[in-house]
């Protein structure tokens, strides 16, 4: 008998690390870009942006993105220049050495929120939030991970304890998030008139950023497809040709 105890404690305290380490796996959802024929909707990668910029953008950077580059979402380039001028980009130095801001340019990249790691940090309680330019294809199910990540703020179960300063959620590994919750219901007001559901917000800044990883998706989905074709193409050539081959061949 206590031989059968000592074998389930152990077997119970061998088991909770995989409990505590047990991973919950992402809501699934659809995304227009999803398939080999797979698209963004611009409109939507718009309202994306305009997330980004009212909500996420007074922590996280987007680093690999220039202003030029929001033309690929549908800006034209005078609306570029327009959303370009709203920010101060630093420059210099100027004739006496001295750095300066000016108002941003269609070249600059999208300026950060703080101006190094340990301010980041320090208006965080120690959080460092991180780049978002590729973190949809940096996390596993990177899109539908940010969407849940998103959508995930909960109450934390009885007995969780929270540190102060943390959140609780469900799809964070461990689930305390230094990170608070940032979309609601109407968190926005966007420009085109959509509805602004949390679970509309939290799609589009998904879709902006899936964007942001990999602006080319849309050329590797159509270059997978010409490969496909020329290789059907190609099989079909080759047949024929063997046919032609062939019946010289018999007729000696
Ligand atoms: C008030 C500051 C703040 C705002 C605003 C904010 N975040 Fe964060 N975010 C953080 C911090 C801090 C972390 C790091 C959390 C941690 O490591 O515990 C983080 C982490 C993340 C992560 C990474 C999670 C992981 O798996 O490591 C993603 C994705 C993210 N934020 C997306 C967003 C999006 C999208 C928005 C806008 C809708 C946003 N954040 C707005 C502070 C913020």
């Amino acid at each position: 008998m206590r031989k059968i105890v000592l074998a389930a404690a152990a077997a119970f305290v061998l088991s909770s690390p995989v409990m505590a380490a047990e991973e919950i796996k992402p809501m699934k959802r659809t995304w227009t870009f999803d398939g080999v024929f797979g698209k963004f909707d611009k409109q939507q990668l718009q309202r994306g942006f305009q997330v980004y910029k009212e909500v996420c953008a007074s922590c996280h950077s987007v680093q690999y993105l220039a202003f030029r580059n929001l033309q690929d979402i549908g800006y034209s380039e005078d609306q570029v220049k327009v959303i370009a001028a709203e920010y101060q980009v630093q420059d210099g130095p100027d004739e006496n050495g001295d750095m300066f801001d000016r108002p941003g340019r269609a070249s600059d990249r999208i300026p950060k929120p703080f101006a190094n790691e340990q301010l980041a940090r320090a208006s965080n309680g120690g959080a460092l939030p991180p780049d978002l330019s590729l973190m949809t294809k940096a996390r596993e199910d990177g899109p539908n991970y940010v969407f849940s990540l998103m959508m995930g703020y909960t109450e934390p179960p009885k007995g969780f304890e929270i540190l102060p300063g943390m959140s609780y959620n469900t799809y964070f590994p461990g689930h305390q998030i230094g990170m608070p919750q940032q979309i609601t219901d109407d968190r926005v007001t966007y420009a085109d008139g959509t509805k602004a559901s949390a679970e509309q917000i939290a799609s589009d800044v998904t879709a902006f950023l899936h964007w942001a990883a990999e602006p080319k998706l849309e050329v590797r989905h159509a270059t997978g497809i010409r490969v496909v074709l020329f290789a059907l193409l190609f099989t079909v050539l080759a047949f024929f040709y063997k046919r032609r081959l062939w019946a010289r061949l018999e007729k000696h």
